[in-house]
């Protein structure tokens, strides 16, 4: 089938690239000429696992394109997939005027029925306005569908998610729009769920903020774990064996961070007020995710007493492993926290140091997790990057000022740390030392 996806960011790249894979001829459309470029001399522009190969391997089979024009995009295209940014507004709402232009742009280039299937994710109702849109720009008498086709791709196994996902969700109105995008997802031999295109859009927004719920949750209750005594790894194991609870989102932390949460929460809660639900928990949710970081915050104080002039390691950047993406990553707010403090501070993380230069001009940056640590008054984990589980602990604690540990992603055993002797902190579990 041949197949148009209007934005190449990390969901129209991931989503084009695993069609392509599929069989399909895909082309890729973006309006930002430099990252086309880009793209068609096979450099890719975000950092994610399996993907830089797999669109090698689907340009050099010629079934995958990159391109400037809309026009050329949507000519033939049998679905036109709309994998446009919607970002913050200062409100919590979602900016959706990319999601307008790009509807007026598909209506004047369309050359006989297709489908429009919006994967960017919106407030429910866009569905209704992209139609609308559509069908008030179209030159000729020609019909077409839209449709919402939500994506759940987490980054970092965003390919995995995409090939092997739980479960495809389409919102259509048409059996004939069902039908085409029926037959596109055939092949993944998953579940699909079929609805209409507000529920769809509504499942969206309720799957990443009922994630972000799960989230706020355990850390709450791993505040009253410290407070109790209790510990927070027991309470959400003896939890996740319930099936009714499940296994997923239960790890304790310093909060969520990343490009979808914090944003969908947030319009998910507006576009509830909008339509006269004040939906009060997902501002809780939003809290506890915030308090979570300054509690850390005020955990690294406590433990260093006095943060000027010390010298802090910092371990991991992103907002979580396998990806080199740093917004709204919990650790920009700490860093930050230790540098208006006074604290220097040594950061390492194996893939985002290079945004991470960008954004901190102040601090400096290890090679290795040792370098990092060597030195050091402290040791702070933000990210619970794989690599940093298998290190020589007896060579870390020597290299430093004093072995102190201060964990936000509870990656160490208690008893490991004892062993070794750290003064040891983490979340919802008992200080060691
Ligand atoms: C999330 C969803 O998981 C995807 O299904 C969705 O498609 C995507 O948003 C999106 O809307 O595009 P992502 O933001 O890539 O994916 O990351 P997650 O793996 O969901 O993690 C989000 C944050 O929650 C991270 O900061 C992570 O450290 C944190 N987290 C996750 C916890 O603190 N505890 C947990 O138990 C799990």
């Amino acid at each position: 089938m041949k197949i148009c996806i209007i934005g190449s960011g990390y969901v129209g790249l991931v989503t084009g690239t695993c069609f392509a894979d599929m069989g399909n001829d895909v082309i890729c459309v973006d309006n930002d000429a430099r990252k086309v470029e880009q793209l068609q001399s096979g450099k890719v522009p975000i950092y994610e696992p399996g993907l830089e190969d797999l669109i090698k391997k689907n340009v050099s089979e010629k079934r995958l394109v990159f391109s400037t024009e809309i026009r050329a995009g949507v000519k033939d295209s049998k679905v036109v997939f709309i994998c446009v940014q919607t970002p913050p507004r200062s409100d919590g709402s979602a900016d959706l005027s990319y999601i307008e232009k790009v509807a007026r742009e598909i209506a004047a280039n369309m050359d006989g029925y297709k489908v429009i299937a919006d994967k960017s994710t919106v407030p429910v109702e866009t569905g209704l306005w992209v139609q609308n849109t559509i069908q008030k720009n179209i030159k000729k008498d020609i019909s077409f569908d839209v449709a919402s086709n939500p994506e759940f791709l987490r980054e970092g196994s965003a390919i995995a998610d995409f090939l092997k996902p739980d479960r495809v969700v389409i919102g259509a109105q048409s059996d004939k729009a069902r039908e085409i995008l029926g037959e596109l997802y055939k092949p993944l031999e998953v579940p699909i769920i079929f609805t209409d295109i507000k529920s769809a859009e509504i499942i969206k927004h309720a799957s990443n903020s009922f994630l972000a719920m799960k989230i706020s949750f355990i850390n709450a209750i791993s505040n009253i774990c410290e407070k109790s005594g209790a510990d927070i790894e027991c309470v959400a194991k003896g939890m996740s064996d319930d099936h009714r609870i499940g296994a997923h989102f239960l790890s304790a932390g310093i909060g969520y961070g990343g490009s979808c949460f914090p944003k969908d929460v947030a319009a998910f809660n507006w576009i509830s007020g909008k339509l006269g639900y004040d939906f009060k928990l997902l501002r809780e949710v939003e809290r506890i995710n915030s308090d979570q970081r300054k509690l850390f915050c005020e955990k690294i104080s406590k433990a260093l007493w006095v943060l000027k002039e010390k010298n802090i390691g910092v371990w991991g950047l992103s907002f979580k492993p396998h990806t080199d993406d740093l917004r709204n990553a919990p650790a920009i707010e700490i860093v930050r926290f230790l540098l208006d403090e006074g604290a220097s501070v040594k950061a390492y993380d194996p893939v985002a140091m290079e945004k991470a230069k960008e954004i901190f001009a102040n601090i400096k940056f290890a090679l290795t997790p040792y370098d990092a640590a060597e030195g050091c008054d402290a040791l702070v984990i933000l990210t619970e990057w794989p690599e940093f589980k298998g290190l020589d602990l007896e060579r870390i604690k020597l290299s430093m000022n004093q072995p102190l540990i201060i964990d936000g992603r509870n990656i160490y055993d208690l008893g490991i740390m004892e062993k070794y002797g750290f003064q040891y902190i983490s979340i919802g579990r008992r200080q060691i030392g």
